[in-house]
């Protein structure tokens, strides 16, 4: 089964930020796919409140991607068996987080080399009746090659896309992307894309374009301070400056109504730090007290310099 992208930009999972909301403005932009950050099959089987949020469809016009993690083909079945059901267009297996919660669980990058574990996992992906792929870095460390075997076996089991973040797990964002690694894996087998520290259109367009084997990139960070990248990357009309602002606080705002106060208070000032609007810790004080959420929108105003701010009485954290 294949997965149709309405271009090659596609916009990567990113736990706490490729919401629903954030989804849907990056697809109107001109993201050939739109994926979910990593939710946890077990929760979502189980139905949590929590983990529905984390894969709320939303309305988003084009192909959607329902990321997820496991530890074992047990615990993935029965939330694959739901992604059809949520409105998904496709599937995706996590292979490459990092993060202790999801690691101390067998889950993530914890699997790349547990080929035992992950053969079942991997048939039951390619045989859950949608589109489904993985996504992974190259192994634990610097030279380790572990995506080559992933993605003989992925292609065995009849994967539809191999998904790589072309750098080691200790790597973690300071070592290079290697884009020579895509070179190692043979053609054939499942459809391949790749992405890492693309920061412009220009970049985006070249890294397609210097490697024959990719069919797609995928972008993230660049994505969360200009979801207009992916219009850029399809050379469509620059957004002028005032356009770029609504966007901007369009997408804020969707993003602070998809997450929780919990999340909200741990996501937002990251974020914030993200788009440039320092310090952290600031925010980080302004966002806990409920009541004053309302100052997010002053302090985007403030740093950002967005007239076009839309209110905030919607939002949920000023409920
Ligand atoms: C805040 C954040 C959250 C992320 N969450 C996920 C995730 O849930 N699943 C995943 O496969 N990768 C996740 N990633 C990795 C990205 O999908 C991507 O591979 C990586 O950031 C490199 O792309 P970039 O340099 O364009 O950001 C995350 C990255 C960031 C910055």
């Amino acid at each position: 089964m294949s997965l149709t992208l309405a271009s090659p930009f596609l916009l990567a999972p990113m736990a706490g930020i490729s919401t629903a909301g954030m989804r849907a403005i990056c697809l109107e932009q001109g993201a050939g796919c739109a994926s979910t950050g990593l939710v946890d099959a077990q929760g979502l089987a189980r139905r949590s409140p929590g983990s529905l949020r984390r894969a709320h469809r939303g309305e988003g016009q084009g192909p959607q991607i329902l990321q997820l993690f496991a530890p074992d083909v047990d615990t993935l079945v029965p939330a694959l068996a739901m992604a059809d059901e949520l409105g998904f267009q496709g599937v995706e297996l996590n292979l490459g987080c990092p993060a202790g919660p999801i690691v101390e669980r067998g889950c993530g990058s914890a699997l790349l080399g547990q080929w035992q574990i992950l053969k079942p996992m991997l048939s039951a992906l390619a045989g859950c009746g949608m589109p489904a792929g993985v996504k992974c870095r190259c192994g634990r460390r610097t030279g380790d090659r572990d995506f080559v075997l992933l993605h003989e076996l992925a292609g065995e089991a009849g994967l539809d896309w191999f998904s790589l973040h072309p750098r080691s797990l200790e790597g973690a964002y300071r070592e290079a992307v290697d884009w020579s690694l895509v070179e190692l894996l043979p053609a054939g087998g499942p459809r391949l894309w790749a992405g890492g520290d693309l920061r412009s259109a220009a970049e985006a367009r070249a890294a397609l374009a210097g490697q024959p084997r990719l069919e797609a990139v995928v972008l993230g960070r660049a994505a969360i301070s200009s979801p207009w990248i992916f219009g850029a990357c399809l050379r469509r009309p620059d957004l002028d400056a005032a356009a770029r602002a609504r966007l901007l606080s369009r997408m804020l705002r969707a993003m602070a109504c998809d997450l929780d106060l919990e999340e909200g208070k741990r996501i937002l000032p990251g974020l914030a730090t993200l788009l440039g609007i320092p310090p952290m810790a600031d925010i980080q004080l302004r966002l806990a007290d409920r009541r004053r959420m309302g100052e997010w929108e002053a302090i985007l105003r403030e740093r950002l310099d967005l007239d076009a701010l839309p209110a905030l009485d919607e939002n949920p954290f000023l409920r």
